[in-house]
């Protein structure tokens, strides 16, 4: 495994190997699609005589999501359908291999051709693969009745012909997303600003990066308010972590800023109970920026990046902050919190101020940051505001990796609501209207004209409530990990 990290579990996944050909045994992988006249099955090395007709004999579709396994003369064949056989792209393989890979649990070999595309055929098989049974003392099967279960993957992958490179790049970005699930799946009374600063030095150390954490002391003395104001319900304090990937030949630099809240129950704003234990992802942006430096490193991008991830757990106590109580962040803004449920705000403030005095060209943050994100996107749509230029291209580039994102616009018309008697500004507008771009236009104020930057929420894709789907498992998605690793290639490609 690449990340060797100190949690109480860890999601597991299929195993992946390169080779020439297919080891013996193996059960082939084959895709299979439908056209105009019935299905299609793409003519590759690995599928065997009379495929075609088998899968004709037992009535498979080729639909998206359909998983069709057969004996075919002595081979275990598992077909994954890719849907309409003239819109057949990377996300269509991405999502067909993942299901198939979700399909693998009993089964010990597997070949699949790397024909189809290396990179969407090892993030399918890695990301499609994974399941994260936390603490169960003992693996449910799978079986009829119990259709939800899910067992630790086994199952070793051949990918047959696949370029080396290509190969051990699609790794790197596959096992990063699985190292932010990771994070994002643990439980909190195990993952609190401490415990996630000391994983953090161990990813750190793995991939080559610096790294240095801030405590509550430092953080007092270089008046970080807002992480402090956040952090102070809690029995365990806040952290700021800041790490770098400095590369000799970088070509550009971009800072990076992600939520850490470890729990949200809101504070004294206290949330409602139900549902309320799905808030242990409310870290989800913080984990995404570390995969996403570590990937870099791993890659060796040429690109300066400082990551700066603010570390709270949002707790209602006698020491918590209230309502009404008046904050001043880093960098000397002063906010009046009027609802202490919106900490994700608080927290990023001083941590967009502190990542800009590094002056980068780019910053890059994101965050669960709003129920407002749901209303307007739905669960797996993240929502994209900043400037012009930079939004514009982490929406495409979400869209072009198949993390579903989309530009929303920063209002003029909720300046006003913006501001406080009492302070510079509040932190809630107290509008049913617009929250997601409420809280984009808050964070705005603390990145200088001269930086393009953008802010995903990812409130709702950061998370699977539901049942699996393509190679996106149950709970943490490690979104939007694989959009900002293709941005900031983008970003060199444009020096
Ligand atoms: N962490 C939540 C946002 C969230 C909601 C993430 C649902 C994932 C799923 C955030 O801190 C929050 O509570 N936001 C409030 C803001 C409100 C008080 C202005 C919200 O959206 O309700
Ligand atoms: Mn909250
Ligand atoms: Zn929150």
């Amino acid at each position: 495994m690449a990340f060797e990290i100190s949690l109480p579990a860890r999601g597991t996944t299929v195993r992946t190997t390169l080779s020439e050909s297919a080891p013996s045994g193996a059960a082939l992988l084959v895709p299979v699609a439908h056209g105009e006249d019935g299905i299609e099955v793409p003519v590759t090395a690995l599928a065997p005589k009379g495929l075609l007709e088998a899968l004709v004999a037992v009535g498979a579709k080729g639909t998206e999501g359909e998983v069709t396994r057969l004996l075919i003369d002595d081979h275990l064949v598992t077909a994954f359908g890719l849907g309409d056989a003239s819109e057949i792209d990377d996300e269509a393989v991405r999502r067909g291999v993942g299901a198939a890979a979700r399909a693998l649990n009993d089964v010990e070999r597997a070949a699949i051709s790397a024909e189809f595309g290396v990179a969407p055929v090892v993030e399918g098989l890695l990301l499609g693969g994974y399941t994260y049974t936390g603490l169960k003392s003992q693996a449910e099967v799978q079986d009829d009745e119990n259709s939800d279960a899910e067992t630790p993957q086994t199952t070793e992958v051949t990918v047959v012909g696949a370029d080396e490179a290509e190969y051990n790049a699609a790794v790197i970005v596959a096992e990063s997303v699985n190292l932010a699930r990771d994070l994002v799946n643990t439980p909190a009374n195990y993952l609190y600003p401490e415990s996630y600063a000391s994983v953090m030095g161990e990813v750190a150390s793995t991939a080559g990066l610096d790294i240095e954490v801030l405590d509550d002391t430092a953080l007092e003395e270089q008046g970080f308010g807002g992480i402090l104001s956040v952090g102070r319900g809690s029995s365990r304090p806040p952290r700021l972590v800041h790490l770098t990937w400095a590369p000799s030949d970088a070509s550009t630099k971009v800072g990076l800023v992600g939520k850490g809240i470890t729990f949200d129950t809101g504070g004294i704003s206290l949330k409602p109970g139900s549902g309320m234990e799905d808030m242990i992802s409310d870290m989800g942006g913080s984990a995404a920026q570390l995969a996403v430096i570590a990937a870099s490193a791993r890659l060796k991008l040429p690109v300066r990046i400082d990551a700066w991830l603010p570390l709270a757990e949002n707790m209602p106590s006698g020491t918590a902050t209230r309502p009404g109580d008046v904050i001043t962040h880093y960098g000397g803004i002063t906010s009046e919190v009027i609802n202490t449920d919106a900490e994700g705000r608080l927290v990023l403030a001083d941590a967009v101020a502190r990542a800009c005095e590094d002056d980068p060209a780019y910053l890059i943050e994101t965050a669960t940051l709003t129920g407002a994100q749901l209303v307007a996107l739905g669960n797996r749509t993240a929502g994209v505001m900043g400037s012009d230029e930079l939004r514009d291209l982490i929406a495409e580039t979400g869209r072009g990796v198949g993390e579903q994102a989309w530009a929303m616009p920063l209002l003029e018309e909720q300046e006003d609501e913006l501001k406080s008697p009492i302070a510079d500004i509040r932190n809630t507008h107290n509008a049913r209207t617009g929250g997601m771009l409420f809280a984009g236009l808050y964070l705005s104020r603390f990145v200088p004209e001269d930086i393009e930057w953008a802010h995903i929420d990812i409130a709702g894709p950061a998370w699977n409530g539901g049942a699996p789907y393509g190679y996106t498992p149950k709970r943490a998605t490690g979104a939007p990990v694989r959009t900002i690793v293709e941005t900031l290639s983008r970003l060199v490609d444009k020096q």
